[in-house]
């Protein structure tokens, strides 16, 4: 199986073994705490399930700028988005403290993580607009990712973590999260070699669910990784127990048994496009995948970034040899009326706009708000039935 990233074998930080992550968490309970933001805490999970190897913890101020201008660390690990613990409020944490991150997303805030700290120190706000605008691409506070970032403070505690749970993902989506641990598990008990992921943040229709096929079939995989997002989003984006009903109900149906892996990770939207897609080529060989299909617009938002700059990236800022893991380049995929199926439009050269069944994300909430069918050339008529409940009910 495909290697990890930067490592020889996965390094997952979560404390499995019971009776030390039992007296651990007892430590925790003695020690000074610090309620972390929702970022954090993601990078918490995703340190803890192994999809952040080979880091051990939070990055320093110099490594979170040489991250942002260059996407390596000052010791040269390739690296795309800064993995940060900033705070506004670090009264009391001096270097060398042990530190309990208690959880911003869980009731009562129980422990998450166990931090040291190696290094207390101030980021200005010029440096966080920069970080923001290397990352982001833009340092404008419509941009949810960017909103979210630059609201988190500017103290920044470094330094290695041993993590006690995964948040509320396991508690709320059992049949679904898994860990990089879990999903190289998994994919050695099916006996896969090559494996293709999709990553995703919406329900999956009929453009999805080919893209998958068709990544699956040009690169010889064995099978299909399809990985939810299951953390924060931003408002209006559907919310990821109604996202994985629909794509359960779109597998049983129009996959064939066993070729494809319904998962999802703990961590939430960045809307990073670029350095996002390829953040998320990182975890996806970490978690034992052979590819990624990376297609329009990939992990963006409003019309910050071009269609394809998520593809662009991999070709013009990831210098060769640094992944192991191939990039599936997707083409805007929709149905063809001209030929009764769903195309990569590069495949289709002589089609006009019009020869596409192409609705927008707006369109297709206006019209399941209103009780209208989705076009089945859009979307399988049995999860357009789950939207439908969905925004009749609660959207
Ligand atoms: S994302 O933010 O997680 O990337 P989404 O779930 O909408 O959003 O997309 C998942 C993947 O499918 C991404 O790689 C995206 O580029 C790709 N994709 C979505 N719709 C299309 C389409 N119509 N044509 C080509 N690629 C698409």
């Amino acid at each position: 199986m495909i290697k990890p990233h930067g490592a020889e074998y996965l390094q997952p930080l979560i404390v499995s073994n019971a009776a030390q992550n039992a007296a651990l968490l007892a430590t925790a309970e003695r020690l000074p705490s610090l309620l972390v933001n929702s970022a954090a805490a993601a990078n918490a999970v995703m340190l803890g399930a192994g999809y952040f190897t080979p880091l051990r913890g939070y990055h320093d101020r110099a490594d979170t700028l040489s991250i942002a201008d260059k996407m390596h660390t000052t010791d040269g690990l390739f690296w795309p988005v800064p993995c940060v613990n900033l705070t506004h409020a670090a009264d009391g944490i001096t270097p060398g403290a042990r530190v309990a991150l208690r959880d911003p997303n869980v009731d009562g805030n129980p422990v998450l993580a166990v931090q040291t700290v190696s290094k207390v120190e101030q980021l200005t706000a010029a440096e966080l607009e920069h970080i923001a605008e290397r990352v982001f691409g833009t340092v404008d506070r419509a941009h949810p990712g960017v909103a979210t970032f630059l609201e988190q403070g500017s103290t920044l505690l470094a330094g290695p973590i041993q993590v006690l749970n995964y948040s509320y993902f396991e508690r709320d989506f059992p049949e679904t999260f898994r860990t990089a641990t879990q999903i190289r598990e998994e994919i050695v008990q099916h006996g896969w070699k090559n494996v293709v992921a999709f990553q995703t943040r919406n329900p999956m229709h009929r453009a999805h669910e080919e893209l998958c096929k068709m990544a699956q079939a040009a690169v010889g995989a064995d099978g299909v990784l399809i990985h939810m997002l299951l953390g924060k989003l931003k408002k209006g984006d559907i919310p990821a127990d109604v996202r994985d009903a629909a794509i359960r109900k779109m597998v049983e149906l129009y996959f064939p048994a066993n070729t494809v892996m319904i998962t999802g990770y703990g961590f939430d939207m960045l809307y990073a496009g670029p350095r996002e897609a390829v953040l998320h080529a990182v975890f996806r060989q970490n978690a034992g995948c052979s590819h990624l299909i990376v297609g329009r617009d990939h992990a963006g938002v409003g019309s910050y970034y071009g269609p394809f700059d998520a593809q662009k990236i991999f070709d013009d800022q990831v210098p060769a040899g640094v992944l192991t893991i191939k990039i599936f380049e997707a083409d805007n995929t929709a149905f063809s009326k001209k030929l009764g199926r769903v195309v990569m439009m590069r495949d289709a050269p002589d089609h006009a706009p019009e020869d596409f069944v192409q609705l927008s994300g707006t369109k297709v909430r206006d019209m399941l708000a209103a009780g209208q069918a989705l076009p089945p050339e859009f979307a399988r008529p049995e999860v357009a039935k789950i939207l439908m409940h969905y925004y009749q009910n609660e959207g």
